[in-house]
């Protein structure tokens, strides 16, 4: 395809091609005495290559969508918090309810914070996009909790650790940087409505519930409400991540948020 007719992303890594064999052809003759102004001017290329090498990465990290790269960034802490701790256990179906309630109990106090937040933020903020709200998991958990442990579960059952903090860092977020609370609706509302599905089952089973009691926590009303509900969030979180500056720091926080998790799940397996 001639130069001018190209894509202006595709030009530029055109001329970094160039610039980088120019380079390396210049390298070549490295080892001669070339006179110096020669070298200076390899030098000065290199500085050249260096800076499009930068605009290129840049052209290209902005046009993944923020949904793909939170997840191709998070692969692998998805895989960790997947076997960590009480994790394990509940996709063995080896919790047992005692374990389960804990897990609930813990995971209520970091809904609440979140929920408070999104709710306190929405109406000034793009977190309006991720219209958050159908997705609200607080109530759902403690109907769970009362149903599989008793009214009295929120004084009964010890918080750990890790969660508090989760939930201090949460109500922090809220007042000071509220758009991150979108990388935690990302890791929370993303993942029940993805694992937590496969999760529900387990859960059913090896607790012996019946009927789908105790388990409104996964319940988003169907498999058609939940294609529904993850798409208009991934979208919500496209628009919440307009620029580079966004983008990257919701990634990071995602990455706090995966092992904010992981240390919840190791912390339960001794309370
Ligand atoms: C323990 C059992 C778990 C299982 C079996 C599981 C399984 C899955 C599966 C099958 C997906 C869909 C992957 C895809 O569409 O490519 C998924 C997505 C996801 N899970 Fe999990 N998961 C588990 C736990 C968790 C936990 C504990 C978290 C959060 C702390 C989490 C967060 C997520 C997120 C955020 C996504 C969406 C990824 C994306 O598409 O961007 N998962 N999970």
């Amino acid at each position: 395809m001639p130069f001018s007719t190209m894509p202006a992303q595709c030009q530029v890594t055109s001329l970094v091609t160039a610039c980088a064999t120019y380079v390396l052809s210049l390298d070549k003759y490295s080892a001669l005495d070339l006179p110096t102004e020669m070298k200076q001017s390899t030098r000065g290329t290199r500085r050249t290559v260096d800076m499009l090498e930068d605009i290129c990465r840049f052209e290209n990290e902005m046009s993944i969508p923020v949904t793909e790269r939170l997840r191709d960034s998070t692969r692998a802490m998805h895989t960790e918090v997947e076997r960590a701790g009480v994790m394990r256990l509940l996709l063995h179906g080896q919790l047992g309810q005692v374990g389960y309630c804990r897990l609930l109990r813990n995971l209520h106090a970091i809904y609440v914070a979140l929920e408070a937040g999104l709710s306190q933020n929405a109406s000034k903020t793009v977190l309006a996009a991720l219209r958050c709200e159908p997705l609200f998991r607080s109530d759902a958990l403690g109907d769970d909790l009362n149903f599989l442990h008793g009214a009295d579960w929120a004084e009964a059952i010890p918080l750990t650790v890790a969660a508090m903090q989760y939930a201090d860092h949460l109500n922090a977020l809220a007042t000071r940087k509220p758009l991150m609370l979108g990388a935690h609706a990302y890791v929370r509302y993303l993942g029940d409505l993805s694992g937590g599905q496969m999760l529900a089952r387990i859960v059913a089973k090896s607790l012996a519930l019946e009927a789908d009691q105790g388990v409104n926590f996964y319940d988003f009303g169907g498999a058609e409400n939940v294609a529904k509900h993850a798409r208009a969030f991934r979208a919500g979180l496209d628009i919440l991540a307009d620029d580079e500056t966004n983008a990257q720091a919701l990634v990071e926080e995602a990455g706090d948020a995966f092992s904010r998790h992981r240390m919840l799940f190791e912390e339960l397996v001794y309370i």
